[in-house]
């Protein structure tokens, strides 16, 4: 497989479907010291520990998913680098899903106002998603992802071997941005998958899947790094999606939540610019067994609207979504009103 080029504050590659024990002993030689961050089933998983047994490698166990993206872990962090005197020319890598790479390449970016920091993502989501594009940060009362900076890796390595024990959950959850990776961009993406039965099959197309989403998300990237603009449409689904996750108080997978993201930008598109392929979605979605609606009681509109409008996509109050005139064709949606937005939550209520 080749590699994925990037390009932007740093030019990196991204080796899809290469050895990560390849990667990180490269990672190790080259650099003196390395601080390796992982929760703690991937550190076990993967024998991190007696990877970092030998002096100048330190191995840093995160608290598992959302959590460790707090200001707490950044601090404990900080405090190694300085007890350990890491210097300029040494590295941090991240080795876990989306969370661990977001952190970690966050703490990258503010010791000493930025050290080499690489990824090897564990999930589908930290594959297709996170890793990639140097989105960095953490969570705070305000929200999700509100203190970053975009910061990129010297280089990812996603290796399919961490899908293998992949549950079916997040397995799917992941395919979520991989679905929309293909509604915004890459038709033969949603091809692939409506050609297989469900999640099993699914999996046997992972490389394919993963290098096809990194493609599309390397070009968006490499064109807009800092989010001027066009970068957005990488978050289609997602002004409502995070408004999900965090009323479901991150009970839900980032993935489950932009799938039902999905289909509400998909609804929305159908009144806005006339898409009329939203069942295309939804029956895709449905497939690999991610939810499409919620229930009024526990995702009430006032509470939507009010994280929607939270959102870093809102312009002077106004709520903004990336919806679809076609697949394949992204546009923005600034000036929805709220009768709109209301009778569009009407229709994906369960
Ligand atoms: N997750 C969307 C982006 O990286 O821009």
């Amino acid at each position: 497989m080749d590699n994925i080029k990037v390009t932007s504050d740093i030019d990196y590659e991204v080796f899809v479907d290469s050895s990560w024990r390849g990667f990180i002993e490269g990672i190790l030689e080259t650099h003196k010291k390395v601080l390796v961050i992982a929760p703690t089933f991937v550190a076990d998983r993967a024998q991190l520990k007696e990877l970092c047994a030998s002096s100048n490698r330190v191995l840093f166990i995160t608290p598992d998913g959302e959590a460790q993206k707090d200001f707490a872990t950044v601090e404990r962090l900080w405090s190694i680098l300085g007890e350990q005197e890491f210097g300029r020319t040494d590295a941090i890598v991240a080795v876990g899903g989306g969370a661990t790479t977001d952190l970690a390449g966050f703490v990258a970016a503010t010791w000493l106002r930025g050290i080499a920091w690489y990824a090897i993502p564990t999930t589908l989501a930290g594959m297709v998603d996170a890793s990639v594009g140097g989105k960095t940060g953490i969570n705070t009362l305000s929200g999700k992802n509100l203190v970053g900076s975009f910061y990129s890796p010297r280089a990812v390595c996603a290796d399919m071997e961490w899908l293998v024990s992949l549950g079916d959950r997040d397995f799917s959850a992941g395919l979520a941005e991989v679905i929309k990776t293909g509604c915004i961009k890459d038709l033969s993406i949603l091809d692939l998958l409506e050609g297989v039965s469900g999640i099993a099959e699914a999996r046997t197309l992972s490389s394919e899947l993963v290098s096809r989403s990194i493609s599309v998300k390397a070009q968006v990237v490499s064109a807009d790094f800092k989010e001027s603009k066009f970068r957005e449409i990488l978050n289609f689904g997602h002004t409502f999606g995070h408004a999900i996750e965090k009323l479901s108080g991150y009970s839900l997978r980032h993935g489950e939540s932009v799938a039902i993201g999905l289909h509400y930008a998909a609804r929305l598109s159908e009144e806005v610019f006339g898409f009329s392929q939203t069942d295309r979605i939804t029956q895709t979605l449905l497939k690999f067994e991610l939810p499409i609606s919620v229930g009024r009681e526990e995702f009430s509109w006032p509470d939507l609207l009010s994280l929607m409008a939270g959102d870093k996509k809102s312009r002077d109050g106004r709520i903004r979504f990336i919806g679809l005139r076609a697949l394949g064709e992204p546009d923005w949606i600034e000036t929805a009103s709220p009768e709109l937005l209301f009778a569009t939550y009407e229709k994906i209520i369960r």
